[in-house]
């Protein structure tokens, strides 16, 4: 954003930190890395679609930054946005506009953890091919209606020279106990489909996001590490570096789609404009086996 975009703000005053998603997955990982780095934060208590409320988290906490990390992504699963479409609207659209707009206001900039699931493997970028799709490509994916406002508020945010909107993709952690990760929701599903996709793998790409605020990025960013990574890639490392007794069934799109409600999006993201602001970004797979299953190794793999 105009002056902030030099990173003069950032280098004379100390950094403060002010977080929503205390409850949620990537916003507890946040501030548990503040922690490691030192940096001051605080977590906002106002619901993202009640203004007034985010404005007195403002003026109380006194941020150099904000981070969105709130939304609904519906439990068990994005299915939930099906049949609970107003709720999806009030926090995913009203309430990430509105966050964006407050801060906007106030000079602030926000990073806005999105979504990469609002694009699907086409004709111009097939898959297999390594053509990934890029930030200003618009999103052609709307089969879900997670997505769908997703895609929306992107379109939306563009507009806000403030945000830096951040597309994560299919969130792996290190934490393979935990029932959010890609990798612990493959490999405890019945069956599962073999597509490869883009993927984040969030022990290295959140300290980059809070890099990315101290160096006042904004615009769109493909947020995933570079190149693809297939379910049975994954769960093979999984067998290999975990439980040498683990097996798996796949089966097609068509007899997925019979068992969900809305489909899933299967894309891969280019990531040239990351890899030129972050040389040392891994490729996915490399990504995989350095901060996640050399970590957890079981097995006597070298
Ligand atoms: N996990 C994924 O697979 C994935 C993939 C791509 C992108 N993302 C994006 O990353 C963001 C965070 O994901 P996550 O997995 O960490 O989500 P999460 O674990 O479900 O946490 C969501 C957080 O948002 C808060 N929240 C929900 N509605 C709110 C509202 N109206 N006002 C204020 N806070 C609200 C929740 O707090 P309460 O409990 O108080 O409601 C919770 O702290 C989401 O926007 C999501 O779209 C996630």
């Amino acid at each position: 954003m105009g002056s902030a975009s030099n990173g003069s703000d950032a280098s004379t005053k100390p950094l403060k930190f002010l977080i929503y998603g205390r409850t949620g997955w990537i916003g507890g990982l946040l501030g548990r890395l503040c922690e490691s780095q030192g940096i001051e934060y605080v977590y906002g208590s106002g619901r993202l679609e009640n203004r007034s409320q985010l404005a007195s988290d403002i003026v109380s906490s006194a941020p150099t930054h904000v981070f969105n990390a709130a939304g609904v992504t519906g439990r068990p699963n994005v299915d939930w946005c099906e049949s609970h479409k107003v709720e999806t609207i009030r926090a995913n659209v009203v309430g990430t506009l509105t966050l964006a707009d407050v801060c906007r206001e106030r000079g602030l900039v926000l990073v806005n953890y999105a979504t990469g699931c609002i694009f699907e493997y086409d004709e111009s970028h097939p898959l297999g091919s390594g053509v990934g799709f890029k930030e200003e490509d618009s999103p052609n994916f709307t089969g879900s209606f997670y997505s769908k406002t997703k895609a929306m508020v992107e379109e939306l945010l563009k507009n806000y020279e403030n945000v830096c909107t951040l597309r994560v993709r299919m969130p792996i952690s290190s934490d393979l106990t935990n029932p959010r990760n890609f990798i612990t929701k493959i490999a405890r599903y019945d069956k599962v489909v073999n597509i490869p996709n883009s993927m984040t793998i969030l022990d290295e790409l959140l300290p980059i996001s809070i890099e990315m605020a101290k160096r006042n990025l904004t615009g769109i960013w493909n947020f995933t590490n570079p190149g693809v990574v297939s379910h049975n890639e994954i769960l093979e490392m999984y067998r290999d570096y975990i439980d040498p007794s683990f097996s798996w069934k796949n089966f097609t799109l068509d007899e997925q789609a019979k068992v969900i409600v809305a489909p899933r999006s299967n894309n891969e993201l280019d990531t040239v404009k990351i890899k030129n602001e972050f040389p040392e970004l891994l490729p996915i797979k490399e990504s995989l086996i350095r901060y996640v299953f050399e970590p957890n190794k079981k097995t006597s793999k070298a």
